[in-house]
């Protein structure tokens, strides 16, 4: 068969479309090239065009090599549509994208990776089989990835012992990793602010003769991001994707799904004459057709 020649990448804003992408480029062994989407649009007439066409060559000329586009809606807005941000460079940007896309022999090892939190606006015919045809939903973290993500972010940071990650992702139900990033980062914040103004506190009581040079200075040791900051950020802490929003995502992805199968759904291979075979095989593949 030939290999897919790509996939979209779609779900609410700061979930880690973006960081997944860079996680592959790590990963993944082959030259990367991400481009975001309002990158390719210059001002002069038909310079837009040519960036994507200049785009693909150097792919095709580092191959094997990723392609990723980011903010993808931006680019690859319904073609004609006329709404706003929509325009005629636009569009003709699109026509080449799909033009170049259906260029990329297999041969060429040039695979292309799509993200957007708008798959709602996006030309259907970039996601069309034979292009962007893996469609792939990254939903809000749920309570092992909130877990994962606040240690990740405080994976460097010196924490006190009685502060549970735990706890803290078990509070944050419905917040994008981007929201608990910024939990992390204001916990921090106030804490390296608490340390500096206790310390100039204590160089004004030197000044003034109160205490001794090196008198009750704090050890680095003892300088922890506690419960009181991770209390305080929380009461600040916000959620970024609304149940509004949400909903919009979790309907597209289910419109997805429901969309495969729908057009054939009464058929199926007579397969009387083999059903013995079948049903050990079917045991070991239970989880390929979950
Ligand atoms: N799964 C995750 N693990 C660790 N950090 C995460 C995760 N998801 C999001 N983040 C944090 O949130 C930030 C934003 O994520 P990212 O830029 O990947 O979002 P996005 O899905 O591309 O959003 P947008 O649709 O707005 O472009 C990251 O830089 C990272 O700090
Ligand atoms: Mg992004």
């Amino acid at each position: 068969m030939n290999p897919s020649k790509g996939v979209l990448f779609y779900g609410p804003p700061g979930c880690g479309k973006t960081l997944l992408a860079k996680a592959i480029a790590n990963e993944c062994g082959a030259n990367f090239i991400s481009i975001k989407g309002p990158e390719l649009l210059t001002q002069w007439f038909g310079e837009s065009e040519a960036n994507v066409r200049e785009l693909f060559d150097k792919a095709r000329a580092a191959s094997p090599c990723i392609l990723m586009f980011d903010e993808m809606d931006s680019i690859a807005k319904t073609r004609g549509s006329g709404g706003p941000g929509s325009s005629e460079a636009g569009d003709r940007v699109i026509n080449q994208i799909l033009t170049e896309i259906d260029g990329v022999g297999a041969r060429k090892n040039v695979f292309c990776i799509g993200a957007t939190n708008r798959p709602d606006i996006l030309d259907p015919a970039v996601i069309r089989p034979g292009r962007l045809d893996q469609l792939i939903y990254i939903p809000l973290p749920d309570l092992k990835s909130r877990l994962a993500i606040f240690k990740a972010a405080l994976r460097t940071a010196p924490i006190a012992p009685d502060v549970s990650l735990d706890v803290l992702a078990r509070s944050t139900h419905g917040f994008s990793g981007a929201d608990i990033t910024e939990i992390c980062t204001t916990a921090s914040k106030l804490a390296i602010r608490e340390a500096i103004l206790t310390e100039e506190e204590r160089l004004k009581k030197v000044e003034a003769g109160d205490l001794d040079e090196d008198e009750g200075k704090a050890d680095p040791k003892d300088l922890m991001i506690t419960k009181k900051h991770f209390n305080f950020a929380m009461s600040r802490a916000r959620r970024s994707v609304s149940e509004k929003d949400l909903a919009l995502f979790e309907e597209f992805a289910e419109k997805q799904k429901a969309g495969r199968g729908e057009a054939a759904t009464n058929f199926k291979f007579d397969n009387s004459s083999s059903s013995s075979n079948d049903e050990t095989e079917d045991e070991n593949t239970d989880d390929l057709y979950a």
